[in-house]
């Protein structure tokens, strides 16, 4: 059986930082609030003539490198983002035409902060069943787009940035179980209350962003978490000691704190790098993975555990040997 394993990693943060003590001049909050309800000290703001497509493009060139991979054989790049930069054509098919690539199939899946591991899962069973051989899968957010800078409930909470990872085949796994779901039962809890066929008008002010129940979305989020995770360990008569990191989402440190004690895992063995970056939606799994690699954290022939969950609500797992 053809198995896909990560072959590379890259990701891409915009220059611009905006810290908690920035954001206290901007609104009426503290960075020791932020802090303290969401462990996050800073995010990453994408500059005017920075998209979701430009940040994927370098991402996915990062991936592509540390792959050691020729853009001939790419045959398959799919993004996830819930921020495109045009309503068509996708933002893949831009990154496709920037990247120099032609033909492959190039498509942009829409699943909020669960983007990325619908791009995972996808790509996975392409490359398994013999429709792709390399496949480019990336996760790229401009959320500073649809953040209500006066709403210092969500405001505090997102950041702009782009992960990507190379698949390939390989006679060995690699990855070993994904898994993605979704139940639209929750659509109003966190959602943009405009969008195309609604009429989107940019000067309706105040309902083209993010708006979202935080408690009963963290609520929601913890109990997911721990859910998606011990579906996929026990779709592998595993354990959780098999896993060597657990990668969740990065939405909020108390979130990826409250799933990690649910779950019995030690905090020593979770990435969680939203202090540095804030919840980048699509993109935080791809990240958090590249910066743990670059820390030298997580190496080859490590057990990986991916989790995430977002509006829909969608949610999905994945379990791979790095
Ligand atoms: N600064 C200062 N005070 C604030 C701020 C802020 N930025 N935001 C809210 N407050 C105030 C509220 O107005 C409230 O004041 P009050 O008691 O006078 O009414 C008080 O702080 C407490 O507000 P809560 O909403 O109860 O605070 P909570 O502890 O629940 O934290 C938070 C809010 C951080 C949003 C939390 O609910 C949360 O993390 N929810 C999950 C949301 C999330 O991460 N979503 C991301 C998208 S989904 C995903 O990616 C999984």
């Amino acid at each position: 059986m053809t198995h896909a394993r990560i072959a590379g990693i890259g990701s891409y943060l915009p220059e611009k930082v905006l810290s908690n003590k920035d954001l206290e001049k901007m609104m009426d909050t503290s960075d020791e609030w932020i802090r303290e309800r969401t462990g996050i000290k800073r995010r990453h703001i994408a500059a005017d003539d920075e998209t979701t497509g430009s940040m994927a493009l370098e991402a996915a060139r990062r991936a592509i490198e540390d792959a050691g991979a020729s853009l001939d054989e790419i045959d398959l790049i799919v993004l996830g983002t819930a921020t495109p930069d045009k309503v068509f054509p996708s933002t893949a098919c831009i990154v496709q035409r920037q990247l120099g690539i032609k033909g492959c199939p190039a498509f942009d899946v829409h699943a909020a902060c669960s983007g990325f591991l619908y791009g995972f899962d996808l790509a996975n069973r392409y490359i398994q069943t013999g429709g792709a051989r390399k496949a480019v899968v990336i996760g790229s957010e401009t959320l500073s787009r649809i953040t209500n800078w006066e709403d210092r409930g969500t405001a505090v909470l997102f950041g702009d940035g782009a992960g990507a990872v190379v698949l390939e085949a390989s006679d060995e796994p690699g990855v070993m179980s994904t898994h993605i779901h979704a139940d639209g039962e929750y659509e109003e809890l966190l959602h943009v209350r405009q969008g195309v066929s609604i009429g989107y008008d940019i000067t309706r002010k105040g309902e083209a962003f993010i708006e979202m129940q935080g408690n009963a979305v963290f609520r929601r989020a913890v109990a997911t978490f721990d859910k998606i995770a011990r579906e996929t360990i026990e779709d592998l008569d595993g354990h959780i000691d098999d896993i060597d990191w657990f990668v969740p989402h990065q939405a909020n440190m108390r979130i990826i704190q409250a799933a990690a004690k649910k779950l019995g895992l030690p905090m020593e063995r979770v990435i969680a790098t939203v202090d540095e970056h804030a919840n980048t939606s699509g993109a935080s799994i791809p990240l958090a993975l590249d910066l743990a690699v670059k820390e030298g954290r997580i190496k080859r022939g490590d057990t990986l555990l991916f989790a995430a969950f977002g509006a829909g609500f969608t949610w999905g797992s994945a379990m791979l040997k790095y």
